[in-house]
């Protein structure tokens, strides 16, 4: 029988930020990976930072291929190559303000391409999947801390597409029980491998809070806007479930591990957080002290859609995936920070 070490992965997306960091961890467990990205929101540098990471041994079992997952002659190139024993599905568009300008290209991308994938997924015969899901599924939770089992909601067109993704992933493996879904819903990824090689390098004007963070400690914007300050929370801004994204990758090597160890996965979800909440006032403060820069702030009117708090139980994902985050927001911001340091342009040399 092949040892779980020889086994194919397929990685979706895996040239972006969470898929960078997902197959190194994957690399250096002694998985083989094919990477498809179509570059769309990434650079074939963040790709080749991760073969010098993995070494010698690691870059051998990898392999990129630039494709898209709505073409499916793509598809066809990369499936015939090689025979997958599990994918890893990142692919996909996240920015939640161009969802709501732009609603076409987000069905589009996201349904198509996953409809395309589970249908070469099942014409090769891989019925083992890890899909990306998001928090954002839970819309404006009621309560806190998010548990699996809560009512799901959508408040954009991104978010939709998560949602209907998952309802599509709960269908296919009703109508067919030999498929093993584990989705996926992250609360809010942020930092970067402890070298600085690889992290998030957004294009444009980041909308998260921390990239948006580091680019003003770099320079290259002059103030935080902080999006309200009169929410009922300890200091008035508003609290997320920041995790490190190092500690997400090796969450999806348990939820890899799971599937291929376990026969009554069916589909089901699990929550990727800390379980932590912290506000935004408190994030400034702890990149402040990691970078040694003043982060200048400017208090603005909430943003349209936002939360009061947000953040995960953690306990199905301790007790089913044997998974906890190990990371903390000192550390977090530690490593984003030594990743802007050394590279304030991102993958790019210069402006
Ligand atoms: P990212 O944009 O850095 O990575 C996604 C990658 O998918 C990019 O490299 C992009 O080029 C590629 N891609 C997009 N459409 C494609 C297509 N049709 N065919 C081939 N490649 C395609 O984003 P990320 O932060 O790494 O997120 C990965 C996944 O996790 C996404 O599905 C996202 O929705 C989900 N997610 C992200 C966050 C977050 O805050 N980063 C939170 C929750 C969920
Ligand atoms: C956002 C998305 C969510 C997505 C998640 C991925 C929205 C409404 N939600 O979540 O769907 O899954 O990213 O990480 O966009 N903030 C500022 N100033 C800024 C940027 C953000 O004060 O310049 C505040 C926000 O108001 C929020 C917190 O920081 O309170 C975190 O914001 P962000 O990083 O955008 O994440 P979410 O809003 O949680």
């Amino acid at each position: 029988m092949a040892s779980e070490k020889q086994q194919s992965i397929l990685v979706t997306g895996g040239a972006g930020f969470i898929g960078t960091h997902t197959v190194l961890q994957l690399l250096n467990e002694g998985f083989k990976v094919s990477i498809i990205d179509n570059l769309d929101n990434s650079v074939e540098e963040a790709v080749d930072r991760v073969r010098d990471l993995a070494g010698r041994d690691g870059s051998r079992n990898l392999i990129f291929h630039v494709g898209d997952l709505r073409n499916k002659d793509d598809l066809e190139k990369v499936f015939s190559q090689t025979r997958f024993d599990a994918v890893i599905h990142f692919a996909g568009l996240k920015a939640v303000g161009e969802s709501v300008a732009k609603p076409l290209r987000y069905y589009d991308n996201n349904l198509i391409g996953t409809l395309n994938l589970i249908e070469f997924m099942l014409n090769y015969g891989c019925k083992k999947l890890v899909f990306s899901s998001s928090a954002t599924v839970y819309g404006q939770p009621e309560k806190i801390p998010c548990v699996e089992d809560f009512e799901l909601k959508a408040m954009n067109p991104y978010g939709r597409t998560k949602l209907f993704l998952e309802e599509i992933a709960r269908d296919v493996q009703k109508a067919d029980p030999e498929w093993r879904i584990i989705l996926l819903r992250y609360f809010n990824p942020v930092g970067a491998h402890i070298s600085g090689q690889i992290g998030e390098d957004p294009k444009g004007i980041p909308n998260n809070l921390m990239p948006y963070i580091q680019q003003v400690a770099v320079g290259r914007l002059p103030e935080l806007n902080i999006f309200g300050h009169d929410y009922p929370t300890k200091d008035g801004s508003a609290i997320r479930d920041y995790i490190h994204v190092m500690d997400l990758a090796d969450g999806h090597i348990a939820a890899l591990r799971k599937i291929f160890t376990a026969d009554d996965i069916g589909c089901t979800a699990y929550n990727l957080g800390t379980g932590c909440g912290t506000s935004v006032f408190e994030m400034v403060a702890a990149f402040e002290k990691a970078s040694g820069k003043k982060i200048p702030i400017k208090l603005c009117p909430r943003r349209p859609g936002d939360a009061t708090a947000v953040y995960a139980s953690t306990e199905k994902a301790e007790k089913e995936l044997g998974w906890k985050a190990r990371y903390g927001v000192e550390e977090m911001c530690r490593d984003q920070w030594n990743w802007a340091s050394k590279n304030p342009w991102g993958y790019h040399s210069q402006p």
